[in-house]
């Protein structure tokens, strides 16, 4: 409720979800999420998202797609002749300056204290292809996937809970000019420039755990963005913005 007052009061275009709506996945949950988000998502460019790995955890939910028959809306693509991976990776193109490239680094973790990722090599070779297409050189890029490829401190996430090929995704990364990387599963909001990226590394934290809650509002206009911090006020009952950064 307080986050689609937020996006009422602030005339959001274009919502960007980077996944863990649920705790287990089941199909119950991804029904209630997605009834629960519809209000946030009713924007005008839309939205899009990525499942996280607790979203895929049951096996009849995975093999009836489930996640997608409640999400696919926000998993669309402009550019289908990238699609190497059932519908990854995908690519979004909203007016003349922002374009969303997506890949899904979120897979089963059967194992209780497991909570890893990887991203499909073939859909790293269609980013690296997708971000030297022309139709992304002037855009405001974002390229987003559930895993973090780094922490808030520049360090990669230990090898039970992070991406394990988040060097071969940074690098191809690499060719973003003016852009962001977008994460989630770390219960923290936070943005850390890397080295050698031009685009610096934004986690969306959690927007719904208790004195954690947060996401990024992004403004972008021509060729200038600013970026600033959400969070929730408790006293208020509301989202409220931090400082304006560049
Ligand atoms: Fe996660």
């Amino acid at each position: 409720m307080a986050l689609n007052a937020f996006k009422q009061a602030n005339d959001i275009d274009l919502v960007l979800c980077t996944g863990d709506y649920t705790a287990l996945g089941l199909l119950s949950e991804l029904r209630n999420a997605a009834t629960l988000i519809a209000p946030l998502l009713d924007v005008p460019l839309g939205y899009v998202t990525v499942p996280g790995n607790h979203d895929i955890y049951a096996k009849d939910v995975i093999k009836n797609d489930h996640f997608y028959k409640n999400f696919g809306t926000g998993m669309q693509t402009d550019m289908p002749e990238y699609r190497t991976d059932g519908v990854w990776p995908f690519v979004r193109l909203f007016d003349e300056n922002v374009a969303v490239v997506a890949v899904n680094s979120a897979k089963p973790n059967p194992i209780p204290w497991r909570s890893d990722g990887h991203i499909p090599t073939a859909q790293l070779e269609a980013l690296d292809r997708i971000l030297d297409d022309e139709r992304l050189k002037s855009r405001f890029v974002f390229v987003m996937t559930h895993y973090a490829a780094r922490l808030e401190d520049g360090e990669p996430d230990t090898r039970l809970h992070g991406l394990h090929n988040a060097d071969a995704f940074l690098d191809i990364c690499r060719k973003v000019d003016k852009g962001a990387l977008l994460c989630g599963h770390i219960h923290r909001r936070y943005r850390v420039a890397l080295d050698g990226l031009n685009a610096d590394l934004f986690c969306a934290g959690s927007a719904t755990k208790a004195r954690h809650e947060g996401f990024w509002l992004f403004d972008i206009e021509g060729s200038e963005y600013q970026v600033r911090p959400g969070s929730y006020d408790a006293h208020r009952g509301a989202y409220t913005l931090g400082s304006t950064r560049t």
